[in-house]
């Protein structure tokens, strides 16, 4: 079938919320099929706005590579300004102009999953668009020692992930990324945000922090 007659056909449809699909990433598939069926230029072209350190926003497009519960997946390169913008603020949006089927498809969110390249070698930056929101915490709440650094329980499972960190902030000069997973502090394991709480109270002039990050595991020492 081509866009014409679907756009035809959807133009005609009312779009009710009852007949969406409860999981939005199923209602997604269901979608990005029929754009895929209908023949339009390049279905997986998408708008990625993204917001600088003034809050100026800037979009560009860029191609989805997968999508799947844990977001979309776009390659960029670790050097691009959309990467920089990501990885100090990860407030972005998506948005998928099927224009031709009289439809559009906007996601937004506090996180994009990134793979970046780097040396020609695809690293993950865990960042994630338009799951459901999570609680966030300055990390500077917890120690000062941490400033610059915005961080949430691991969606992915044990530890915090590091979500943003502020270029030239004392977390930024400590080598900290976004993407890092804390998974211990002071010689204490870290489960959450809680538990990381509790194992900086251990000090308050240096922080010893174990970080998993691509796949490998390193310390970084905070002062
Ligand atoms: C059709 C089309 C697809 C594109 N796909 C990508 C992509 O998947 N990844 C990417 O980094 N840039 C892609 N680009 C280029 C970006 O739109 C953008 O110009 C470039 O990445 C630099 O953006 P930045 O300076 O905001 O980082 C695409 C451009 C076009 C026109």
């Amino acid at each position: 079938m081509d866009a014409s007659e679907l756009r035809h056909q959807y133009m005609e449809q009312s779009l009710y919320q009852k007949e969406l699909d409860a999981n939005p990433l199923k209602q997604f598939e269901t979608w990005y099929a029929e754009a895929i069926e209908s023949n339009i230029h390049e279905p997986g072209a998408m708008s990625l706005a993204t917001v600088d350190a003034d809050d100026q926003p800037w979009q560009r497009i860029v191609l989805l590579k997968l999508f799947d519960e844990k977001g979309f997946v776009f390659f960029t390169n670790y050097e691009s300004r959309k990467a920089e913008q990501i990885t100090s603020n990860s407030q972005a949006s998506l948005l998928f102009p099927w224009h031709a089927l009289g439809r559009q498809l906007s996601i937004t969110g506090d996180k994009v999953r990134l793979t970046i390249l780097r040396n020609g070698d695809p690293l993950q930056l865990t960042v994630k668009v338009g799951v459901a929101r999570s609680q966030q915490v300055q990390a500077e709440k917890l120690t000062p020692l941490l400033q610059g650094l915005r961080v949430e329980n691991n969606p992915d499972g044990e530890g915090v992930l590091v979500v943003a960190v502020a270029p030239n902030s004392a977390a930024a000069f400590s080598g900290l990324r976004a993407g890092d997973v804390i998974v211990g502090a002071n010689k204490r394991k870290v489960y959450d945000v809680k538990s990381l709480k509790a194992a900086l109270l251990q000090s308050s002039t240096s922080v010893l922090l174990r970080v998993d990050r691509n796949g490998g595991s390193l310390y970084i020492v905070i002062r």
